[in-house]
């Protein structure tokens, strides 16, 4: 029935069952692309309104739950995706009725800064070159969410130590393993740094593969760790920084987590199987330090590969359940400020261009403006 060039939108939410976040989104896309489509977008329809520069809860978000969650957030408001929908999150639901306490949504507001002005002051200058740092409001609000001041918050693959900056300054007690140890020296300096401020908590960076966490934790952490919060790296096409200079193109920086040849340990050079292999075994031995109530959290975001997205976020659930854990809840961290009543973008260089290189082409596509946050618990807890 389609014209050519036509568009399939489907329209799906996460439902739960029996404690797991069933994840309609990937089984719908992979639907699809087993019928012949290309994957082209994800849009998330928003179930809050946007008032003041704020989200807030709208009367019909009536799929929030309390009971049925079972990690930290009492309130989880599912979400909608589309592909290539033209719907927008501009149309609100309903005025908001929200009386006393906040209610903890799954939209985190998380870029009301730039990723810059988050870290100026806070990060030393130097960590600006890693190609694919954690927005630091998307590690406070996952440790504010899952943990409490005292508790264990580990990051396997902490680049310049987002997590644990952001855990030392909350009270916690942080551990990273980093790769490359140019990363790992600046993941320390941004931990001295953070002390030097009055950071209460307490951190420890090593430098090695992420699946050696489990020896190098002190053996007073061993089985004590209430969060793991980590990004795995995912290719270097879409990170680092850009100079645009008239009559002379682009030059672009920052774009690479290694200058070591590409055989290395390092993930970012893997190819996707060799990587999300690798990722599942550094889970798996994350997962023998948990304490029983422990959540890891995993922020991640679908690519472009040719025009075409990578259901990125479905392949690290699947890898997530193949170390044992459980998917319990899928937030939204927004990469766009909230403004009056509107998003504000803070699209990247790379992201424009694919974007308009794509709508010149005539496929009609939007510039991702979200992460997701996967939260996942131990399989042997959650039965
Ligand atoms: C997406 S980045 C994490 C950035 C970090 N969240 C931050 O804000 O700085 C992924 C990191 O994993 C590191 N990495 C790659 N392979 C690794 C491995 N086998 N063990 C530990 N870290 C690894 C990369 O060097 C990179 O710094």
């Amino acid at each position: 029935m389609l014209r050519p060039g036509g568009l399939l939108v489907t329209v799906t939410k996460n439902t739960r069952r029996g404690g797991r976040l069933v994840d309609l989104a990937a089984a719908t896309r992979r639907l699809a692309t087993d019928t012949g489509f290309a994957y082209l977008q994800h849009v998330v329809a928003l179930h809050v309104a946007i008032r003041d520069g704020r989200l807030i809860r709208g009367r019909r978000s009536g799929s929030c739950t309390t009971s049925a969650a079972p990690t930290r957030p009492d309130g989880v408001c599912t979400w909608s995706l589309t592909k290539t929908s033209s719907s927008s999150a501009s149309q609100s639901p309903p005025e908001a009725q929200l009386m006393g306490e906040p209610i903890p949504l799954s939209v985190w507001p998380t870029a009301q800064q730039t990723s810059r002005g988050q870290r100026a002051g806070r990060y030393t200058p130097a960590s600006i070159a890693h190609p694919a740092k954690m927005l630091p409001a998307i590690a406070r609000q996952a440790i504010t969410a899952y943990t409490d001041p005292g508790d264990v918050v580990v990051d396997p693959m902490c680049g310049i130590g987002t997590t644990l900056v952001e855990a030392v300054h909350l009270q916690r007690r942080a551990v990273g393993v980093e790769y490359e140890p140019r990363w790992a020296a600046l993941a320390r300096a941004n931990l001295r740094l953070a002390a030097a401020q009055g950071a209460a908590g307490t951190g420890a960076v090593h430098t090695g593969d992420g699946g050696r966490l489990p020896g190098l934790l002190p053996a007073d952490l061993q089985g004590r760790v209430a969060l793991v919060l980590t990004s795995p790296p995912y290719g270097t096409s879409v990170h680092g920084h850009v100079t645009a200079t008239p009559n002379h193109g682009v030059t672009k920086r920052n774009d690479r987590y290694t200058s070591r040849p590409q055989a290395d340990g390092n993930l970012a050079h893997a190819s996707d199987d060799r990587l999300l292999d690798a990722f599942t075994s550094i889970l798996a031995t994350a997962r023998r330090v948990l304490r029983a109530d422990a959540v890891v959290a995993i922020t991640t975001r679908p690519w472009r590969r040719r025009g075409v997205l990578v259901d990125f976020p479905a392949a690290v659930v699947a890898a997530a359940e193949r170390a044992g854990l459980v998917l319990v809840e899928r937030n939204v961290a927004l990469l766009a400020g909230l403004r009056g009543d509107r998003l504000v973008p803070r699209a990247s260089f790379f992201q424009l261009t694919h974007v308009r290189n794509a709508r010149t082409r005539g496929t009609p596509l939007r510039v991702i403006a979200h992460e997701d946050v996967l939260v996942f618990r131990s399989a042997q807890e959650q039965t």
